[in-house]
């Protein structure tokens, strides 16, 4: 079955699935859902959403549900993949194989960036990194970001020219809760 990089943690999560374990950040859910309801024009203007808050709060479960229910209506022009891990494949990768990523990377339809500001390159992994925003925003294609940054600590880590650009076209959706992890565990 295709997943588009979604981890194995999250092949559960979809709309369905997340409503049946109970939907503990109404506010957001009702937000990302909305955004789905709305897809095909949103990926049409290249929309895209930022995912903000405390950790364990279903930021990524939400981010992977959006790219499930797309690869469950046929539109498999969609990636997820972890900052880090971008960074990582972007360095490791050589020639031919690093252009045909990057390219996947700047023109998939959909791309779910999770845990921005976890880890940042230097240099050229950074330069590649902030060519891939700003080719995705220049071609309208929307980009979803999960993170746990506040908005100071972004300014921080990011160049203003890049946090304006994750702005444009997105939603901010900002989780509140405490981590379901522990309350998982607590269980
Ligand atoms: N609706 C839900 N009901 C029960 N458990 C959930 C629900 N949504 C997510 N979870 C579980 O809660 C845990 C945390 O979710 P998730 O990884 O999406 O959080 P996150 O906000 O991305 O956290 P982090 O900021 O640490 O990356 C996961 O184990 C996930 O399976
Ligand atoms: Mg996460």
């Amino acid at each position: 079955m295709i997943k588009c990089g979604i981890y194995e943690r999250y092949h559960w999560a979809t709309f369905e699935n997340i409503e049946k374990r109970g939907i503990p950040e109404k506010q957001a859910y009702s937000k990302v859902l909305a955004y789905v309801q709305n897809l095909e024009q949103n990926l049409k203007n290249g929309n895209g959403l930022i995912l903000k808050g405390g950790v364990g709060t279903g930021k990524t479960t939400l981010a992977a549900a959006v790219v499930q229910h797309m690869i469950r209506i046929g539109n498999t022009s969609c990636h997820f993949v972890p900052l880090a891990s971008l960074l990582d494949e972007i360095f490791s990768r050589k020639g031919d194989d690093q252009k045909e990523y990057i390219h996947q990377l700047k023109n998939c339809k959909l791309l779910v960036i999770d845990d921005l500001g976890q880890e940042y390159g230097e240099g050229w992994v950074q330069l590649k990194f902030e060519n891939i925003i700003s080719e995705r925003y220049n071609r309208c294609r929307s980009t979803i970001f999960t993170s746990n940054l506040s908005a100071e600590k972004m300014k921080d880590r990011y160049t203003e020219r890049i946090i304006d650009r994750f702005r444009d076209n997105s939603d901010i959706i900002n989780f509140t809760g405490r981590s379901l992890r522990g309350q998982l565990r607590a269980v």
